[in-house]
């Protein structure tokens, strides 16, 4: 991803007021800047037929609200508000697609472990977002790892709130998977069974039905992985989506794909080294991200109420 400087916006959301880029700062001792007690989005516009839309912008706007529970954290705006906001912000900027973060976290006022009489700070922010995981990555599929660090347990942390503090283990096991030559990890959760990526889901693909953990496996509820599963289903596919699976199937798998908003879905071609199917993308992943790129795309008009228009 290349840096914000080299990137034409301008403008974010802060607390209920359009900000200049430059000028959208927080105090150094912000509570949710040392202790991690912030939630997010991560959300995508996609440049269609019928002009910018977002994708399932609804189911995000209800993560974003349930990830603050656990937490007391109260949004004191509005969904509509929400909307009102990233809509202005993808329209003043002129983006046609774009990714949108919307962000909330205790702000500044004492530096207890207790947030209390921290205030709830609001932001969201756009900006022009390409393939994740590389440019040829969708088509032909990423080398990935198993990483040696294993999720947090949703004993120990609410793991379907994507809280920021979370990150840093996305943050290890992404890293560790780099800095060994491989594009991206994949997660075991603390029995050692597959959970998924550091920001996306998993999919495998075995004798033409997919299987994917389910959300007891300590993953993201991931709006992508709904959105394949729906798909999948309408296209006849038998989808277990409350699999438990091992590390050893992972190596056996006719196909592996990640699903996320940010990778979208990228063909895994490669796990610690050895080689999935054919080592390219399946023709199960390559069905599906067909359907899912017509969708979002703009090129059907199934699903239209998943989509968000820009007037
Ligand atoms: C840990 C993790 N799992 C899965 C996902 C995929 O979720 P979604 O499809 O809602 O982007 C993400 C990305 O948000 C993530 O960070």
């Amino acid at each position: 991803m290349s840096g914000f400087d080299d990137m034409d916006v301008d403008t974010i959301w802060m607390d209920g007021e359009f900000v200049d880029w430059d000028e959208a700062q927080v105090h150094v001792l912000t509570h949710g800047l040392h202790y991690g007690s912030g939630i997010f989005e991560g959300v995508r516009c996609y440049d269609t037929e019928d002009g910018p839309a977002i994708f399932r912008w609804d189911e995000h706007l209800d993560r974003f609200y349930n990830s603050a529970k656990p937490y007391d954290l109260e949004i004191d705006h509005s969904r509509e508000e929400l909307t009102n906001a990233t809509l202005s912000l993808i329209e003043r900027q002129n983006l046609q697609s774009c990714y949108i973060r919307p962000l909330a976290y205790y702000g500044y006022n004492s530096l207890g472990v207790s947030p209390e009489d921290c205030p709830t700070r609001t932001a969201i922010a756009c900006w022009p977002w390409g393939t994740y995981l590389g440019e040829d990555a969708l088509e032909n599929g990423v080398e990935v790892m198993v990483s040696s660090w294993r999720k947090h347990a949703s004993s120990q942390i609410p793991t379907n709130a994507k809280t920021t503090g979370l990150y840093v283990n996305s943050m290890l096991a992404g890293e560790e998977a780099r800095r060994n030559g491989f594009v991206e990890a994949i997660v075991l959760n603390k029995e050692g069974n597959v959970a998924e990526g550091p920001g996306e889901n998993i999919f495998l693909v075995r004798d033409g039905e997919l299987y994917t953990p389910g959300l007891a496996e300590s993953i993201l509820d991931g709006i992508t992985r709904r959105s394949v599963i729906t798909i999948a289903r309408e296209h006849g596919y038998e989808v277990h989506d409350e699999a438990t699976i091992s590390r050893g199937e992972l190596y056996t798998a006719d196909e592996l794909f990640f699903a996320g908003t940010a990778a979208e879905l990228t063909p895994i071609r490669v796990v610690d080294d050895v080689t999935i199917g054919n080592g390219s993308r399946g023709p199960v992943t390559e069905d599906l991200q067909t359907a899912f790129f017509d969708l979002v795309e703009g090129r059907t008009d199934d699903h239209d109420d998943w989509f968000t228009h820009l007037s």
